[in-house]
């Protein structure tokens, strides 16, 4: 078997469920990050041979993808802005739309010789903490999760991306009991309403962790609002919080906020939705 025969395995095997250039970049991913080939073998150099092992992986790829596992937990890594991440299927796989609500942080504090104390609340695999670590290295970065393997994993991507995150455990619920004082909150809490898994992937539904993604209908602003009871109380003058929002849930969202005392500029993302909402304090 070469590294040509797996190419037609994987498009024979995958043809009726994923376009061509899909199932070449997939292809592509599990050579580079997985069997460790330079990608450009697969052009330079077709008839190179695959391992038993690595053919191996393949078919178990196959049977995965044919049941709409996601590409990044089958290689077991997903990319954000400049860094790779371990994801598995206890986290959400970091979003574009999350990198740029990272973006609008950076842009802000680029320039600002201050240190800041920064909190990332629901962080998952730590890409928005691991990135501000990174790229705002003047500052002390925490970060909260209420699960310990998720918790784990994200200690280990700050590991590997050579950064420091003072990585907890703490539920949003209980968000009041955290004496911290904090500069700069950054949140993309579960905000996805239930209502909505109708028009979801199931790519996204099936393998993606429920408890990351939905909020109950009654309630969908809950996570929000205890974010904002705790900025009341812990936020510094003048400080910031960056939310990433449901585009859905903006006007709710405006009303509640307009109860404390936030500044609020709103953007949209790549994709045209209302989905990032910068607030500063202004008492
Ligand atoms: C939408 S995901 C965001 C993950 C990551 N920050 C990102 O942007 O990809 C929401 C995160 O909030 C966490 N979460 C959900 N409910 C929570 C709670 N009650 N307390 C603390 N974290 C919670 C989930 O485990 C998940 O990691």
């Amino acid at each position: 078997m070469t590294l040509m025969d797996g190419k037609n395995f994987f498009l024979k095997n995958l043809e009726n469920t994923y376009n061509n250039k899909e199932i070449i970049y997939y292809y592509k991913l599990i050579l580079s990050e997985v069997f460790k080939r330079n990608e450009l073998q697969l052009a330079l150099d077709p008839k190179s041979s695959l391992k038993n092992s690595e053919f191996t992986f393949l078919k178990q790829a196959v049977k995965n993808l044919l049941a709409q596992k996601p590409i990044q937990f089958i290689i077991g890594k997903a990319f954000f802005r400049s860094l790779t991440l371990y994801v598995n299927e206890n986290v959400l796989i970091p979003r574009p739309e999350t990198e740029e609500l990272v973006d609008w942080v950076i842009e802000d504090f680029r320039d600002i010789q201050l240190k800041k104390n920064i909190i990332d609340i629901g962080t998952g695999s730590g890409c928005i903490a691991i990135s501000l670590a990174k790229e705002l290295k003047r500052n002390i970065v925490y970060a909260l999760d209420n699960d310990d393997a998720i918790l784990e994993l994200a200690k280990r991507n700050a590991k590997k991306n050579n950064v420091e995150v003072n990585f907890f455990k703490k539920d949003i619920n209980f968000l009041n009991s955290l004496n911290l004082k904090i500069d700069i909150i950054v949140s993309n809490p579960p905000y996805v309403l239930k209502k909505e898994k109708k028009n979801m992937k199931l790519n996204v539904l099936k393998h993606e962790p429920n408890e990351a993604i939905f909020v109950d209908d009654e309630d969908p602003l809950k996570f929000y609002r205890l974010i904002l009871d705790y900025a009341k109380l812990n936020l510094e003058k003048s400080g910031l919080i960056y939310f990433e929002i449901n585009p859905l849930l903006i006007k709710d969202l405006r009303i509640l906020i307009s109860a404390y005392n936030f500044k609020i500029k709103q953007r949209i993302d790549i994709f045209g939705k209302v989905r990032m909402l910068r607030l500063q304090k202004t008492l």
